[in-house]
């Protein structure tokens, strides 16, 4: 059977590293073959959105819903302690989903349950240099905390190391290109994806000792502090302490920190939040 799985497999596992690239389809029986023994699952599956759709579109909700559902079905079958990433958008929908499918099959454990959000960081690091002029953005941390969708991102240019001095105007005009980056790279790609380049990038960097990512807070160490601060949302990204083999050791509460103008952007951030955590629980909750 031809397929462009296969064609990609085979791409991978011509890089010399010590990792061994092999690939599966459903028919061969794949997910099981594909999950069983796994550590580490990254999950990029689903449609991308086109020119003009945002993350709250249905289309996407709904077709990306049903491939999470069943991919988590999958893991809490063959590799129910295995580290769960997803990419797949909307991810604050798609995380709830998860959380939600694992939760019925009894294997949930929000310490290994994670949303990637590591691109925002990614690109708050790449724009906060670009309008400082400054040639290597690597050297610039601004923490991004709440979600992974417009107005639900919310930079913390306030905590940028080094030190970033702005005026009103060119802060908010940053803030908006670091919440709404992701439409700068679907528009360009025309309606063929959405950023997958940068986002492996991120993904790639996601094996850092404190990430910043979209977790079920109760389950987390810490997070029930961060929690009773962001409205009693079940769910947002922070700073999280990484481990092995535990997988969420600590959320870092910084938002006591945050200045008034970012404390403005979170209220905002917490009723998009609310909506899109609910579509996704009610997704599982509500099926037969
Ligand atoms: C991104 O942030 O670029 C990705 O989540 C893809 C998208 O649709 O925004």
């Amino acid at each position: 059977m031809s397929s462009p799985a296969r064609g990609v497999a085979a791409d991978l596992s011509h890089i010399s590293t010590k990792a061994k690239v092999t690939g599966y389809l459903p028919a061969d029986d794949g997910l099981k073959a594909a999950f069983t023994g796994a550590d580490v699952i990254v999950i990029p599956a689903g449609i991308p959105r086109k020119p003009g759709m945002t993350h709250n579109d249905l289309d996407l909700f709904n077709i990306n819903a049903g491939i999470i559902r069943d991919l988590i079905i999958g893991i809490a079958l063959y590799a129910p302690s295995a580290f769960i990433l997803v990419i797949s958008n909307p991810v604050n929908s798609t995380v709830p989903i998860a959380a939600e499918v694992l939760k019925k099959h009894g294997v949930f454990d929000p310490k290994k349950l994670f949303g990637v959000t590591t691109l925002d960081v990614v690109r708050s690091e790449t724009f906060t240099a670009s309008v400082v002029g400054k040639s290597d953005p690597s050297v610039f941390k601004v923490p991004v905390i709440g979600g992974h969708s417009g107005d639900t991102i919310v930079p913390l240019l306030s905590l940028s190391e080094p030190k970033v001095e702005l005026s009103d105007s060119d802060r908010a005009a940053l803030v908006h290109r670091i919440q709404f980056g992701g439409d700068e790279v679907v528009q360009a790609k025309e309606g063929k994806g959405s950023a997958t380049l940068s986002m492996a990038h991120a993904g790639f960097h996601f094996a850092g000792i404190v990430e910043n990512t979209f977790v079920y807070l109760s389950g987390v160490p810490g997070g029930g502090a961060v929690k009773d601060i962001v409205a009693g949302l079940d769910y947002f990204s922070v700073p999280i302490e990484l481990g092995c083999p535990s997988g969420a050791v600590k959320a870092m509460n910084i938002l006591p920190q945050v200045s008034e103008y970012e404390n403005g952007l979170l209220e905002v951030a917490y009723t998009g939040l609310a909506a899109n955590i609910k579509k996704g629980v009610d997704f599982i909750v509500g099926a037969p």
